[in-house]
């Protein structure tokens, strides 16, 4: 478990440098996903979901000072009205704008011969008729290009193009330079490709850059974790030279590049903001491709409030000096490959909002005494190494919202002074060293929206007053000792979408059909407990039904293929394995597998004899295990190549012929212990398959 994500990262990074050579019919994109199998870590991957993120999670940090940016400061109405050519200028920009019923809404105002200095999110200066703003931020606009009369606008100090869709045109060499007086600059979300034009470098007035793109990391529990990008691709520009970028920039506040900006190549970028933007008070990087140390030269940025270096697999060890920023209010440090200690001091931080370091696997730490004057609210440590007591002060913190403990090294006891913490929405608790029966407080905790207890040492019945926490959409126990029967109150709880059970003790037949009373939920994992899972009255008529899109069932005593599958619209993940199912995969649920979003299908360790009627089968799937079965006949391939294909330990008597398109995609494959005969076809060796077994093939 230790290396998924790192793992998961490197292979996201190879991923995005092979989509360019992807075959036309696989989803436009892909990335990473993790996958963990009793036998060998599986990776798979997962396609990105083109949808909309509500709120973008990043923070927005509003300064105020002589050179900031205030809107509303500039009288709307200056004296003298627009000049000619500011009017022309702006007109021939409305005009490069193709005419859409956004564009409409957006111009409303921007009508020939009337001042365009009252024209919607148009400002002018102190009696010049200049312009000095246009604001076009989220106007859903489309042009194929940056039209060059904005750089026209001589005086313009604010900026905004940000959220319309420039069509993937190369803005490298626009003219910036010509708009000397400009304060704050924003191109995000805009779908350009190609270069960040190195004239931006050259607006020595700039406080405000923002080129960023806007992404969302979905954890899928017991899983991995899914990254969503709700508008264009990501990494579309790069720069020529980070250094020349920022040399003149001396009064950047606020830099914002994530998801956009690819500055894999930029090893410079941290010693170069150091020396040249001594101001900056947002340092905001996520996603960019950055895996090189975070230098020290950065802790002369005293000024820096938020830092967000996020989903960056960055290396080296924790940046310690960050407990010496007095302005520190996010620390955002989550998805890299960090190591070191952590100092408690950096907790201590009197401004601290939120100190993220989850997903670093390397790093170490422990809690820090809490006092009541902190106003930390997201606190997240888990998937580290972080290790020691989880301190009872820490029932102080009581503006804490997401509390993330889910590091396997905690110990001692789990102090009651949690139950406390009642603005708590997330709380995520792990520790195998963690003693003590499973608490009772939790139901006291009613905001919650997630609890999660999973790889830690509490025991016991899950108290049936969890009945309560009705606002919950995640509940997870996995990984401990809870023993008993699964409780009927978890059916009270209907909003539910995420519910793992797996890897406990539990106890008792489940009917898999009294779950369908939950008809939100889309994850269902009941694996490896000691339960008989069983389909139960089947009231089709009655009940609705949920949207399982994961639905994980291994070791679970099943006989036959489970009925609630019938009414599931769509599966993009199903475990069986390690059950007792034996003949053919019935075609009614094969065909619930059509859809392209298949991420893993484990059906390995039970009796099956064939699947399917073709040697393609009519789904994407990206980790295929058939392995330890009864089948027969030619080996089956999934339409579109999965990553991770095992058919060992069957009876399959022959490799298809002609699936090396299918192949495209795949990394491992394994066919050992079969009865095959013959040679090894030729497309195995043509493929980018990095793992073949085919031990004992004659
Ligand atoms: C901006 O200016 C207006 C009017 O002068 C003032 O009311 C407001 O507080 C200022 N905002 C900031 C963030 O400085
Ligand atoms: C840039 O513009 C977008 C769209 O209007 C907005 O959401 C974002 O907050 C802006 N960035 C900054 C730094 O103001
Ligand atoms: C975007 O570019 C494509 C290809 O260059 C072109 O076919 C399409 O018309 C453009 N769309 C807009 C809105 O300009
Ligand atoms: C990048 O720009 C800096 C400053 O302009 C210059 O010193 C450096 O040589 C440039 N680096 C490269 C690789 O061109
Ligand atoms: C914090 O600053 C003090 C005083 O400047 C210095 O002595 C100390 O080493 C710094 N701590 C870290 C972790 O950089
Ligand atoms: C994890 O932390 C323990 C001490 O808490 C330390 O001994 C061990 O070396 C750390 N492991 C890693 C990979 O840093
Ligand atoms: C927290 O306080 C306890 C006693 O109150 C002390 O033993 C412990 O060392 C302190 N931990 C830290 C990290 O300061
Ligand atoms: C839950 O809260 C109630 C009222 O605040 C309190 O009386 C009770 O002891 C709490 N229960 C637990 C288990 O902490
Ligand atoms: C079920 O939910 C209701 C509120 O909708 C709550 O009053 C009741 O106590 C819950 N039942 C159990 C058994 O937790
Ligand atoms: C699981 O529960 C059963 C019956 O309650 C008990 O016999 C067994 O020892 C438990 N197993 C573990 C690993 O705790
Ligand atoms: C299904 O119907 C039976 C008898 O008609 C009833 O006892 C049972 O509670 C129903 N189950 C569900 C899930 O509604």
């Amino acid at each position: 478990m230790q290396t998924q994500t790192e793992v998961a990262s490197v292979l996201l990074h190879a991923l995005a440098a092979r989509s360019t050579t992807k075959p036309v019919n696989m989803p436009p994109s892909f990335i990473s996903l993790l996958h963990h199998l009793p036998f060998l870590l599986l990776l798979l991957v997962l396609q990105i979901l083109f949808q909309l993120v509500p709120g973008s999670p990043s923070p927005i940090l509003h300064y105020s000072g002589a050179t900031s940016v205030n809107h509303t400061a500039i009288p709307p109405a200056a004296a003298v009205p627009c000049l000619p050519d500011q009017e022309s200028a702006l007109l021939r920009l409305k005009r490069s704008f193709v005419s859409t019923s956004y564009s409409s809404f957006a111009f409303r105002s921007w009508r020939d011969g009337t001042d365009c200095c009252h024209w919607e999110g148009i400002e002018c200066g102190e009696a010049n008729g200049q312009v000095t703003t246009l604001d076009l931020g989220d106007c859903s606009l489309e042009s194929s290009y940056l039209d060059p009369a904005v750089f026209e606008l001589t005086s313009l100090r604010y900026l905004n193009l940000g959220g319309n869709d420039f069509n993937l045109s190369d803005p490298s060499s626009s003219r910036f330079e010509r708009l000397t007086s400009l304060t704050y600059l924003n191109l995000s979300n805009s779908n350009f490709k190609g270069q960040v034009p190195d004239r931006i470098g050259r607006l020595a007035n700039l406080v405000s850059l923002d080129i960023s793109g806007t992404f969302e990391i979905v954890e899928i529990p017991n899983v991995g974790y899914k990254y969503k990008v709700p508008y264009f691709d990501r990494w579309l520009l790069t720069v020529q030279n980070f250094t020349a970028l920022v040399a003149n920039l001396g009064s950047l506040r606020e830099l914002y590049l994530g998801a956009a900006v690819d500055l894999s190549h930029q090893t410079e970028w941290c010693d170069s903001l150091s020396k040249y933007t001594p101001n900056l008070r947002v340092l905001s990087l996520p996603s960019c491709r950055l895996h090189s140390p975070i230098c020290g030269s950065l802790s002369a940025l005293k000024s820096l409030s938020v830092i967000d270096l996020k989903f960056n697999g960055m290396v080296g060890p924790f940046p310690n000096f960050f407990a010496n920023f007095s302005f520190l209010s996010v620390l955002q440090l989550s998805y890299n490959d960090l190591e070191g200690w952590v100092s408690p001091a950096i907790f201590e931080q009197k401004k601290l909002v939120t100190i993220d370091v989850h997903e670093n696997h390397k790093l170490s730490g422990s809690l820090p005494n809490f006092s009541a004057d902190s106003y930390l609210q997201h606190l997240l440590v888990g998937g580290t190494n972080f290790s020691g007591t989880i301190p009872s002060s820490i029932g102080k913190v009581k503006s804490l919202n997401e509390l993330g403990l889910n590091a396997v090294g905690f110990s001692g006891n789990l102090p009651s002074s949690l139950g406390e913490l009642k603005s708590l929405n997330i709380l995520q608790i792990s520790g195998l060293g963690l003693v003590g029966p499973i608490p009772s407080w939790t139901a006291n905790l009613t905001s919650l929206v997630k609890l999660q207890f999973s790889r830690c040492g509490l025991y016991g019945q899950i108290p049936s007053s969890i009945g309560q926490l009705i606002n919950l959409r995640q509940l997870i126990f996995a990984y401990c000792k809870a023993s008993g029967e699964i409780l009927p109150q978890i059916t009270n709880i209907t909003q539910l979408q995420v519910l793992v059970l797996a890897s406990n003790n539990f106890t008792g037949t489940v009917e898999l059909n009294s779950l369908r009373r939950l008809p939100n939920l889309n994850m269902l994992d009941l694996s490896n407990n000691e339960i008989i899972a069983i389909d139960g009255q089947d009231n089709s008529s009655e009940v609705s039904s949920p949207n399982i899109l994961f639905l994980k069932l291994a070791s679970c005593g099943i006989t036959q293929f489970p009925s609630i599958l019938r009414h599931l619209n769509e599966i993009n993940g199903l475990d069986l394995s390690k059950n007792q199912i034996h003949g053919t995969v019935p075609q009614w649920a094969l065909e619930k597998l059509t859809d392209l979003g298949l991420f893993f299908l484990n059906f390995p360790h039970n009796k099956f004899t064939n699947i399917g009627r073709d040697n393609i089968l009519p789904f994407y799937a990206e980790v295929l295990d058939l392995s330890h079965n009864m089948f027969e006949g030619p080996i089956p391939i999934p339409q579109y190549s999965g990553g991770v294909l095992d058919y060992s330990n069957n009876m399959f008597s022959s490799f298809p012929l002609n699936i090396s398109t299918q192949l495209w995609h795949t990394s491992i494959f394994k066919a050992s212990r079969n009865n095959i005969s013959g040679s090894i076809p030729e497309y195995m060796s043509n493929n980018g398959i990095e793992f073949l077994d085919l031990l004992q093939y004659p």
